[in-house]
C-alpha cells in the first residue's frame, strides 16, 4: 500500500496540534503543514514551538521527519497531496458589508485557488476552520472552476478542541464530526476521513452527516457553550444582589441530569477566538437569512458576556470608593483562560482598558501570556508594567484583579501578598479561585463574583 499524502494548509492552533495527534496516531500517512508565515513553519520546525499546548511538544518530537513535516512550499505540499485540510483563519470581518458580525473568508478563498492552480488531479478537501454554513458551496465552485476539469470532494470535519486541552481533546475526543455530499462521491470521501480518525477514536464516537448539519453543528455547539456562561454569569449579578451563592445554585441545578454539571463556572466572561466569532457569525447568517427574531436572541449571549467584564469593573470601583484614579492595580491572569497563552479577546482586554480609562495603573503578570498582553495593549494609553514576578506586582498596590484561573495564582502566599499591598487591601476574584474565607481572614476585602462580599467595614 502507498503512503497516503495528507497535507494540511495552516499552523495554527487548530492545524498544529490536529495534524501533530494524526501524525502520532497514523505512522502509514504522511503528514505536511504548510503555512505562509515563514516564522511560524521555522518555530514549528526548532524546539520553541509557536504555541504552547500541554504535551504537544512531546507529540512533535515524537513525529516531527518520521512522518510529519512543516514546510512554506505550498505548490508542492498541494500537487503531492491525497487529502487537503484547510484550516486557516477565519476572523471576523472588520471592514465593508457584515463587518463585525459575518466571517471574513478572503484566507480561505485564498486557499481554495491555490488548490485550483497547483492541484494536478482531483482530491478531497477539507474544511477545518470554523465556517458560516453553506461555505462549501463557495468552496466547491472555486475548485470547480478548474480548467482542467479536475473533481474535488469537500467535506467538513470541525475541530472541538479547547485550548489548554487540546492534545487530550484531540485523543479521546466526545466525537468526531465528517460531513459530506450526500452522493455515492461524497460518502467514499467520508469514508477516507472515517478511516484516517478510526486510528484511534472508537468507531461509535465518529458521526458522520450531511454537509451543511456539520458545518452549522460547529456554530451551534459553540453557540450553546458560550450561552451556558452568559447564563450563569446574569445569574451571578442576581445572586450578588440577594444573597444567593452563585457556586451553590450552578452545584445544584447542574446535578439535573437534563442540565448537566459541567460548563457551569460563574467568571468576568468567556473570552477565545471562538465563542464571540461563531456567535456573530450565527447572528449573522440568521439575518441574512429573513429571520431577524432568532439572531437577536443569540446577539443576547455576547451583550451579556460585554456587560459581565463592565460590571466587574464597576464593582471595583464602587469598593474602592467610587475612584481607582492613580490607584496600582495588580491584574493576575491576562490569557482568556488557564494553562495557554492566548489571549484573543480575552475578557482582562477589556477590564483593563476601562480601568485604564479610570486612570488606574496597572501592574499585569501572567505565567504564560505576558507578551500577547503586551501586544493587546500597545495602543492603549496611560502607566502599564509587566511583571515576570507575581509578587512584584502586587508591591504597593491597592487592590489585585485577579482575571484568570492559574492554579499557581492559589498556591501564593497571601500573607506575604497582604503585607506588600496599600492597606486596606482589595482582592476582586473574577474566577471564583482562591479560598475567601482565608483571604478575609488575613485581612483582605473580598469580592467573588455572585457571592457576598467579605469586607471588614
Ligand atoms: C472553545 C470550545 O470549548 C471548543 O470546543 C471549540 O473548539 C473552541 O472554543 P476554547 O475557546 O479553547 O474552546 O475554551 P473554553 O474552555 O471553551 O473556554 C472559553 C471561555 O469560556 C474561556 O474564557 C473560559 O474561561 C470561559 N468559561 C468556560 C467560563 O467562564 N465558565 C465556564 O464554565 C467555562
Ligand atoms: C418541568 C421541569 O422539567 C420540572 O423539573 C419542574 O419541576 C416542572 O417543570 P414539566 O413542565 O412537567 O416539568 O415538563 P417537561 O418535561 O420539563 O417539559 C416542559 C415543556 O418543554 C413541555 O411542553 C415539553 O414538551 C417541552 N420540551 C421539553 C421541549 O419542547 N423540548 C425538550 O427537549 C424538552
Ligand atoms: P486557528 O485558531 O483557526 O488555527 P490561526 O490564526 O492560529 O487560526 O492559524 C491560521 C494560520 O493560517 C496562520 O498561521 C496563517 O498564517 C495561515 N494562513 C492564512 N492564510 C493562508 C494561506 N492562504 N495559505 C497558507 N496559510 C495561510
Amino acid at each position: 500500500m502507498t503512503t497516503k499524502k495528507i497535507l494540511c494548509i495552516g499552523a495554527g492552533y487548530v492545524g498544529g496540534p490536529t495534524m501533530a495527534v494524526i501524525a502520532d496516531r497514523c505512522p502509514q500517512y504522511q503528514i505536511t503543514v504548510v503555512d505562509l508565515n515563514e516564522k511560524r513553519i521555522a518555530a514549528w520546525n526548532s524546539d520553541e514551538l509557536p504555541i504552547y499546548e500541554p504535551g504537544l511538544e512531546e507529540v512533535v518530537a515524537r513525529c516531527r521527519n518520521r512522518n510529519l513535516f512543516y514546510s512554506t512550499d505550498i505548490p508542492k505540499g498541494i500537487r503531492e497531496a491525497d487529502i487537503i485540510f484547510v484550516s486557516v483563519n477565519t476572523p471576523t470581518k472588520t471592514f465593508g458589508c457584515g463587518a463585525g458580525r459575518a466571517a471574513d473568508l478572503q484566507y480561505l478563498e485564498k486557499t481554495a485557488r491555490a488548490i485550483v492552480e497547483y492541484a494536478d488531479e482531483g482530491k478531497i478537501v477539507v474544511e477545518k476552520s470554523t465556517l458560516p454554513v453553506r461555505t462549501a458551496q463557495a468552496m466547491s465552485r472555486i475548485l470547480h472552476s478548474n480548467p482542467k476539469g479536475l473533481k474535488f470532494q469537500i467535506i467538513s470535519n470541525p475541530e472541538f478542541l479547547a485550548e489548554g486541552t487540546a492534545i487530550n481533546d484531540l485523543e479521546n475526543p466526545d466525537r468526531v464530526l465528517i460531513g459530506g455530499m450526500e452522493t455515492p462521491e461524497g460518502q467514499r470521501a467520508i469514508e477516507e476521513v472515517v478511516a484516517i480518525y478510526a486510528n484511534w477514536v472508537p468507531r461509535e464516537r465518529i458521526i458522520t452527516t450531511n454537509l451543511w448539519s456539520s458545518e452549522l453543528t460547529k456554530l451551534v455547539s459553540n453557540a450553546l457553550l458560550a450561552q451556558r456562561v452568559s447564563s450563569v454569569n446574569s445569574i451571578s449579578a442576581l445572586c450578588e444582589k440577594t444573597e444567593a451563592n452563585i457556586n451553590e445554585v450552578t452545584a445544584a441545578a447542574g446535578r439535573d441530569s437534563r442540565i448537566g454539571a459541567k460548563f457551569l463556572k460563574a467568571s468576568i466572561g468567556f473570552g477565545g477566538s471562538c465563542f464571540k466569532k461563531d456567535i456573530l457569525n450565527l447572528v449573522y447568517l440568521c439575518g441574512y437569512y429573513g429571520l431577524p427574531e432568532v439572531a437577536e436572541y443569540w446577539e443576547q449571549v455576547v451583550r451579556m458576556n460585554d456587560y459581565q467584564a463592565r460590571r466587574f469593573v464597576g464593582n471595583m470601583l464602587a469598593a474602592m470608593f467610587n475612584t481607582v484614579a492613580d490607584k496600582k492595580i495588580a491584574i493576575l491572569g491576562f490569557a482568556f483562560k488557564a494553562n495557554t497563552g492566548d489571549t484573543r479577546e480575552s475578557p482582562a482586554i477589556a477590564v483593563c482598558c476601562q480601568l485604564l480609562e479610570e486612570h488606574a495603573r496597572l501592574r499585569i503578570h501572567d505565567p504564560k501570556a505576558l507578551g500577547n498582553a503586551r501586544l493587546d495593549l500597545e495602543d492603549a494609553e496611560g502607566d502599564i508594567s509587566y511583571c515576570e514576578d507575581p509578587y512584584d506586582a502586587v508591591k504597593g498596590a491597592h487592590a489585585i484583579a485577579l482575571l484568570t484561573e492559574w492554579d499557581s495564582f492559589r498556591k501564593l502566599d497571601f500573607r506575604r501578598i497582604y503585607d506588600l499591598m496599600e492597606k486596606p487591601a482589595f482582592l476582586f476574584d473574577g474566577r471564583n479561585l482562591l479560598d475567601h474565607r482565608k483571604l478575609y481572614e488575613i485581612g483582605f476585602n473580598v469580592y467573588p463574583i455572585g457571592q457576598k462580599a467579605l469586607t471588614h467595614f
